[in-house]
């Protein structure tokens, strides 16, 4: 593979085309109905029924944004609207006090310690995940997003619930969630448009059927919980520490209802976002075999897949790092301005959305040096780590930064390791086209070929 190997990207729009144009290549794809210049802009501005819409991609106004006044520009309305009959008031949705008060209790469920505790699930994960792979990994083809789906699924349930993906409850949410999806592609256009109050909104039966379905399968898993909680039976994961936890401020600790709201954005953001990572480090492995082969020296050196072993993967992590630069999983955020701002001397009106484009930003090509080439080895360099301090936010940054952001990086590393230390990835078929679902995803899947490296199913756990 070349130094400068350049994986997919989607086709721009051309540079001019009317309003019209650009909603209806809106709907179809977020990506397709951006035109060239966004990699180079700064900033852009979108006028839309009723309302403007700004894409920003200085890193000053990102920063002022995210992080130096970021109570003054709240997530935007339009996203709890769009998420409301699944998500409720779940901390990815609300503002204000209600969301403060929620991240005091959920950030400790994610300090390093209690990702140390819950390190065996996710190690148990990835082994069911190679397991489960062993059969189909004969060099037919297979669709990798899938997956990747189910593996960060089973992670989600065994850290949160101690529960696998093959529990009964798990995998008929798991089920759902996936009918969900496609009943709501929700980074679409109604995600995007805000449309007044006043104008009344529908949403498909199927989807409020289906939000319903799976909100009482969360409640059911949330009421065993307190059950078992209160019987002093409950095991030491994730939803025992958040459901135990009291707010230091109030003293007071979730409701259940409060409870299933979490549950469900921990199982949506958590799930879906690892897998769209995952799925396009395996991909970029498969194309890249020299990365893939130092992958795996890295990985054969260890003497197994503890915790303390995981610092040692330096250079894996460094492919994980350049793979969510090049694909974020979350590829923009929305937030909206509650005062007029201004912004590169232009006035922004109260209301107004701002768009936050991970996926512009960490390909910007006034920022990035060779912005489209997939080079984890870049991550050695002084230069990247300081560009990457003001242009690399998969996971966002300031005060509504991911919760998850450590977990992720240590599902993520450890899942690569296991199944590039189990399989030969190559790819199948043609490339992948990027589109913008709720996450980064391929337009067809992603398809790759998997061969056994490992000459007997000797587990995984001890190399
Ligand atoms: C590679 C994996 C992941 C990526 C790239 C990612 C990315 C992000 C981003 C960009 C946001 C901010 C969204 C916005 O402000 O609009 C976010 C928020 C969030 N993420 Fe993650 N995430 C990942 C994994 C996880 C995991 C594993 C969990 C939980 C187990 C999680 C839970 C959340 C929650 C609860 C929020 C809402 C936080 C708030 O608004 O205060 N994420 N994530």
């Amino acid at each position: 593979m070349s130094k400068d190997y350049t994986p997919p990207k989607p086709m721009p729009r051309a540079e001019k085309v009317s309003i019209l144009t650009h909603i209806k290549l809106f709907q179809k794809d977020i990506f397709a109905s951006q035109p060239a210049k966004l990699y180079r802009a700064w900033m852009a501005e979108y006028r839309l029924p009723f309302y403007k819409s700004y894409f920003i991609n200085d890193p000053k106004l990102v920063d002022h944004v995210l992080n130096k006044d970021p109570d003054n520009f709240p997530k935007s309305e339009i996203i709890k609207g769009a998420l409301y009959s699944l998500l409720g008031d779940s901390v990815f949705v609300t503002n204000g006090e209600v969301w403060k008060r929620q991240r005091r209790i959920i950030d400790p469920a994610f300090e390093g310690g209690r990702l140390r505790d819950i390190f065996p699930y996710m190690l148990d994960a990835g082994n069911a995940a190679v397991a489960r792979l062993q059969p189909i990994a004969d060099g037919r083809t297979v669709e990798i997003e899938a997956q990747a789906s189910q593996i960060a699924a089973d992670i989600i349930f065994r850290t949160l619930f101690s529960i696998p993906i093959t529990d009964d409850i798990a995998k008929q949410v798991f089920e759902k969630f996936r009918d969900y999806q496609r009943s709501q592609p929700l980074l679409n256009i109604a995600s995007f448009l805000k449309i007044p109050k006043w104008i009344p909104k529908f949403q498909g039966r199927r989807t409020t059927q289906t939000s319903t379905d799976i909100r009482a399968l969360l409640i059911r898993l949330t009421e065993n919980r307190f059950a078992e909680i209160q019987a002093g039976t409950a095991p030491d994961d994730l939803a025992t520490k958040i459901m135990t936890t009291k707010d230091p401020v109030t003293g007071a600790t979730f409701t259940a209802s409060e409870m299933v709201d979490q549950v469900a954005i921990f199982f949506l953001a958590g799930h879906e976002t690892s897998a769209s990572a995952l799925a396009w480090t395996l991909y970029l492995l498969a194309v890249d075999q020299d990365t893939q082969a130092r992958v795996v020296d890295e990985v054969s050196a260890l003497d197994d897949f503890s915790f303390s072993n995981l610092s040692k993967l330096t250079f894996t992590r460094n492919v994980f790092r350049e793979a969510l630069r090049l694909y974020p999983p979350v590829p923009m955020m929305i937030r909206e301005t509650l005062q007029t701002e201004e912004f590169r001397d232009r006035e922004i009106k109260v209301g107004s959305q701002i768009v936050l484009s991970p996926w512009h930003i960490q390909r910007h090509e006034r920022l990035w040096d060779k912005p489209d080439v997939f080079d984890p080895d870049r991550w050695n360099t002084d230069e990247t780590r300081k560009c990457a301090r003001k242009a690399y936010m998969p996971f966002s940054s300031g005060q509504r930064v991911c919760p998850g952001a450590g977990f992720a990086m240590i599902e993520g590393v450890l899942m690569i390791a296991m199944l590039v230390r189990a399989f030969k990835l190559e790819p199948s078929g043609k490339p992948p086209v990027p589109v913008a679902h709720l996450t980064v995803r391929a337009k067809d899947g992603i398809l790759l070929k998997l061969t056994k490296r490992l000459s007997d199913t000797k587990s995984t756990q001890t190399l």
